[in-house]
């Protein structure tokens, strides 16, 4: 099948200004401010997406291994990470790709079980830090700093087995992870972040259970795990604070997803659901790191809708006092991965929900409007204004705190070349940050782009492409190939402006 076979060919076209009904958005134009100075534009990548090598040189098998292998059917296209992207073997026409772009930093993240192949003992693989230390240097070399993950979703399938992120234990366990790349890479990582997108872990890992380790338990052991992720990040960051930070000078946070939620109607009940929900999402993981405890709506709500379900005692387990002063003020900034944006309704009449679930918990009607444009994944819908918004959002949520957009970008299908609608939709959603930084005095100071190359998508597997480079899956070689957004990234990173000329 040629590259750009036309059968394949799903067509995805962006509207730059908003989508049918969206009347407020009808008029947008891409703005001609310049990024201001300081401003840095970086890329991003997650192990277990791009590395293949699954079981190469000792590496532990991880979750997901064991998820897609043991059920090949839960990946669209039946494909998996065994080889991936290749980066284990290829990562210097990554840092190849990345020079060409001329991104100022590399996002990407180190496989637990590529480490510690059994995720807790103390046999750490040299093989793991060697090939770690290759990249670094090869990073080094070609004068890219480091944003370095050290938890995208790759569970060592032995700590699975002791169960996961259910077992209080995971804090320790994480810690002495983090304690070991700390040591090897600290002297080449400008920023660490714990984790990458608790909320996939917790609510599609142990919730909904789409994603490794597949458990099902939703509105039970979602909140059980969202507990846990919280204190291994604070243990993690407070190991980074205590020990690492002043010899280092290098920075650590924590990487929380949120789509943005527009409330469907002016009336205060919308209103009110739209931010329920917000604060089910976001608010679920950042009150407890930025603010302190979870947020006082998921208390309430919860509690009440177990007693009414028949719950001998809320689903969402309580931090204690002690806890909460541990997790809190764990951040040096907040890192945002933002996509897209769902309508908010209230519901009507709702007494409790007779589904037990995260989900229902927030107590409120979630859509998004056929009109949007959708990329390769369905829920996807490309909705640039809910990015400007979310980003105000935070502002007025958290304070004047300091955001780096850490993960931002598009599928599609076929990897084409000519990804005209990549470029429009970095445009558009950069120009609604810009906006938001200029007219919402929003502080963002830094973009980060998934991604630098195609890889496997998760359950999406190589049906969709986010890259900006294009990566054929079945040639054994794997060479990148520029499409033109990456041209179009370099040439916003040289310029520091979205259009042709900025003022
Ligand atoms: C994840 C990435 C993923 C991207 C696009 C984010 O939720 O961190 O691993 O590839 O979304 O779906």
């Amino acid at each position: 099948m040629g590259l750009f076979s036309t059968s394949f060919v799903l067509l995805v076209v962006v509207a730059l200004s908003a989508a049918d009904g969206d009347d407020e958005f009808a008029n947008y134009t891409i703005t001609g401010r310049r990024f201001p100075d300081g401003f840095t534009f970086g890329v991003a990548t997650a192990a277990y997406q791009i590395e293949g090598a699954w079981d190469a040189d000792g590496k532990g098998e991880q979750v997901w291994d064991t998820f897609i292998h043991e059920r090949p059917e839960r990946v669209d296209d039946r494909s998996n990470g065994d080889v991936a992207s290749d980066s284990y073997h290829r990562y210097e026409d990554d840092v190849r790709c990345m020079k060409e772009v001329g991104v100022d930093y590399y996002r990407f993240s180190i496989a637990w079980s590529r480490i510690i192949p059994d995720g807790d003992s103390e046999t750490v693989s040299s093989k793991g830090i060697e090939y770690y230390t290759k990249l670094f240097k090869e990073l080094k070399a070609n004068g890219i700093k480091t944003m370095v993950t050290l938890y995208h979703w790759d569970l060592p399938t032995a700590l699975e087995k002791k169960g996961g992120w259910l077992n209080p234990k995971i804090v320790e366990w994480f810690q002495m992870y983090a304690l070991i790349c700390y040591t090897f890479f600290g002297e080449y990582v400008d920023v660490w972040v714990t984790i990458n997108e608790p909320k996939q872990i917790c609510h599609t890992g142990y919730g909904n259970g789409a994603y490794a380790p597949g458990v099902v338990s939703p509105g039970v052991a979602e909140y059980v795990c969202a507990r846990h992720v919280l204190l291994a990040h604070a243990g993690a960051w407070h190991m980074f604070d205590e020990q690492f930070r002043e010899r280092l000078g290098s920075r650590n946070t924590i990487v929380i997803d949120s789509d943005w939620y527009e409330p469907a109607t002016d009336s205060e009940a919308d209103a009110e659901a739209a931010e329920v929900k917000r604060q089910f999402v976001h608010g679920m993981y950042a009150h407890p790191v930025f603010k302190g405890d979870w947020p006082q709506v998921m208390i309430d709500n919860v509690a009440k809708f177990s007693r009414l379900q028949g719950f001998n005692a809320s689903r969402l387990p309580a931090f204690s006092e002690e806890e909460v002063r541990f997790v809190k003020g764990t951040y040096d900034f907040l890192a945002l991965n933002h996509y897209t944006t769902y309508m908010v309704a209230a519901k009507e009449g709702l007494d409790f929900p007779a589904e037990v679930s995260w989900d229902a918990d927030a107590g409120v009607d979630a859509y998004q409007k056929d009109t949007w444009q959708t990329a390769a994944v369905g829920w996807f819908k490309i909705v640039p204004w809910g990015f400007g918004k979310l980003l105000r959002w935070l502002k007025a949520t958290y304070g004047d705190i300091e955001i780096v957009i850490t993960e931002n970008g598009v599928s599609d299908r076929t990897g084409t070349l000519r990804d005209q609608h990549r470029i429009d939709y970095f445009k558009a959603y950069m120009s609604h940050m810009l906006d938001a930084m200029y007219d919402g005095g929003v502080n963002v100071t830094a973009y980060t782009a998934w991604s630098i190359i195609d890889n496997f998508e998760w359950t999406q597997g190589f049906n969709a492409k986010l890259g900006m480079y294009y990566v054929n899956m079945s040639d054994p070689l794997r060479p990148r190939i520029a499409k033109d957004s990456s041209k179009y990234f370099a040439n916003v990173i040289s310029t520091r402006c979205l259009l042709d000329s900025c003022e």
